[in-house]
């Protein structure tokens, strides 16, 4: 078996590795929600100055047997990498991953990092083998979430009347800008984590314009925002996206700012978003935190239901 780097410049060998993964983490997960293909080549072809992805590949001869990609953060978390080994399911229990996760270690510790983060997703019933894996190279869960699903179409959540609801695709509009900073920043440091010791990322202007420009190329970027009648003062955020040319929603972050809790406006907006969306949605996919109660319960009492458990690893090097 030879580990190597795929070649980028090859759209041939992307399409290869893009299906391993593909084929591979979807082998005992019925409700996965993957990076589609689109999103994919977007990140390959064109990468951000955040963060510098590595993708490996597990060759035997000519065939590819599993893939690994490393993602070395270049603004914070200077000490982190994550990782997410995939090895096709007629190819396992022969050393592949394990082979992929010492090449993704070399270079973790080559860039001067000291742990490895990855996310281990597992259904209810025949979850597979990810937690085993990774227990094997010493990986210890730090953080677990719920991978929830929701079918559309959901009643209204009514918003409270003391409450505009603003909405917007894609660019937030300028004169909202500083205001959804400031929830986006506070969402950022608000956030759960369990026992995952991350560094919030801090947006600036320019740092969420090229954010909203790179996702809109692979996303239909949708945020209905809550703003008090009383004093124009935003009270909270909800955001999905929508991968081009797919039938699922993908709902990303929603924030109430402190002094606007307690109206169900986390509820409002979502389905403020879900009500915008064509027919040909028919789904949406969410993470929480079961120890976060507030969104969790404001997502089953929506309809949303439990289809997965979400285990944030994370190993020493
Ligand atoms: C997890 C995965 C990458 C393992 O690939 P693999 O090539 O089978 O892994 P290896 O053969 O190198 O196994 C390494 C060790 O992991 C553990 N392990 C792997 N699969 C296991 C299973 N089904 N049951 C129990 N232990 C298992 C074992 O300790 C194994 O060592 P051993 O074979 O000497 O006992 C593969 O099953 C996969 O792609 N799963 C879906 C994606 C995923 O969950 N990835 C992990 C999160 S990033």
């Amino acid at each position: 078996m030879d580990i190597r780097e795929l070649d980028a410049q090859d759209p041939a060998a992307r399409r290869a590795w893009f299906e391993v993964m593909e084929t591979s983490a979807r082998a005992n997960r019925p409700h996965a929600l993957l990076e589609g293909f689109t999103a994919f080549e977007v990140s390959v072809t064109e990468p951000g100055e955040h963060a510098h992805r590595v993708r490996l590949e597990a060759r035997d001869g000519d065939d590819l047997a599993g893939v690994a990609e490393l993602e070395l953060p270049l603004t914070e978390n200077l000490d982190v990498a994550w990782a997410e080994v995939n090895v096709l399911p007629e190819r396992r229990r022969r050393g592949t991953g394990r082979l992929l996760w010492e090449a993704v270690v070399d270079r973790a510790r080559a860039a001067g990092r000291t742990r490895i983060g990855g996310e281990v997703s597992v259904a209810p019933v025949d979850g597979g083998p990810g937690l085993e894996f990774a227990d094997a190279v010493g990986a210890v869960e730090k953080h677990r979430e719920d991978h929830l699903l929701l079918d559309l179409p959901v009643t209204a959540a009514p918003a409270d009347p003391a409450y505009d609801v603003v909405t917007w695709r894609g660019r937030c509009p300028d004169e909202h800008r500083p205001a959804y900073l400031a929830m986006r920043n506070q969402m950022n440091a608000d956030v759960p984590l369990g026992e995952l010791d991350l560094e919030p990322v801090v947006l600036d202007d320019a740092r969420l314009a090229s954010s909203e420009e790179r996702l809109m190329r692979s996303y239909d970027v949708r945020v209905a925002a809550a703003r008090r009648r009383s004093d124009g003062e935003f009270g909270g955020y909800s955001l999905l996206f929508v991968p081009h040319g797919e039938a699922y929603g993908w709902q990303d972050d929603t924030l109430v700012m402190p002094d606007h809790r307690g109206h169900r406006l986390g509820a409002a907006l979502k389905t403020v978003n879900y009500a915008d969306l064509t027919g040909d949605v028919r789904v949406v996919h969410t993470w929480t935190a079961p120890s976060n109660a507030a969104m969790h319960h404001t997502n089953t009492a929506l309809g949303f239901r439990v289809v997965e458990h979400m285990h944030e690893m994370e190993a020493a090097i």
